[in-house]
């Protein structure tokens, strides 16, 4: 059997979303957004680094007007004695009464796109809607509503397509799952 396989840095992981599927997802979520949005002008806001790829592949199959800005989540420690605190940056753009989408690599705890949802709200968009390509329900702890999801997947995990292991693996063209030793 060819099932494809690829070490990243000390870990090994199998195939398990070709690319064919990735873009067949892609282009049904950009199908669901162009008539959904097609009079509202929205503003797309990619989560750096995961999104990039699915950020870059879904814009291109959209046809109707619409904005799109990468953002990131920084995370330092502060000076409050809470100690960590997570930033969004980057925002170089005015979502006032705008409609946002916000585009997510991958959907686990769901505390980095609470974290997200919660400081777009204080720019005063019209509203914040939410398209992630892969969703882990077992793993959620903040639920936050979706609104297009590509994959629902196992509480495994992942990487390619732009989700990384310790930096490497985002090239890979299919998703690959960690095999467990
Ligand atoms: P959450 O805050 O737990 O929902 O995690 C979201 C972030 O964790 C994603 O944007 C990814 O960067 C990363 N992440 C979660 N699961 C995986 C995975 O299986 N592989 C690679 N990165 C992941
Ligand atoms: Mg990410």
């Amino acid at each position: 059997m060819n099932e494809k396989i690829v070490q990243v840095l000390d870990k090994t992981f199998k195939v398990s979303i070709s690319s064919e599927s990735i873009q067949r997802e892609i282009s049904r979520i950009a199908k669901d957004i162009n008539k959904d949005l097609a009079d509202k002008n929205p503003v797309f806001l990619a989560i750096l680094n995961g999104a990039f790829m699915f950020a870059s592949d879904l814009f291109k199959q959209l046809d109707i007007p619409a904005q799109i800005s990468f953002l990131k989540l920084a995370s330092y420690s502060g000076i409050s004695s809470t100690g960590h605190v997570k930033q969004l940056i980057g925002l170089n753009q005015d979502i006032k009464d705008r409609v946002v989408v916000v585009l997510e690599d991958i959907v686990d705890t769901g505390v980095t796109l609470d974290t997200i949802v919660r400081q777009l709200a204080g720019y005063q968009p019209s509203k914040v809607l939410v398209a992630t390509l892969l969703h882990k329900p077992e793993a959620t702890i903040r639920p936050v509503r979706l609104n297009y999801v590509g994959f629902t997947i196992p509480n495994e995990f992942i990487v390619g397509f732009g989700l990384d292991y310790d930096g490497y693996g985002r090239n890979l063209a299919d998703i690959y799952t960690l095999v467990k030793s």
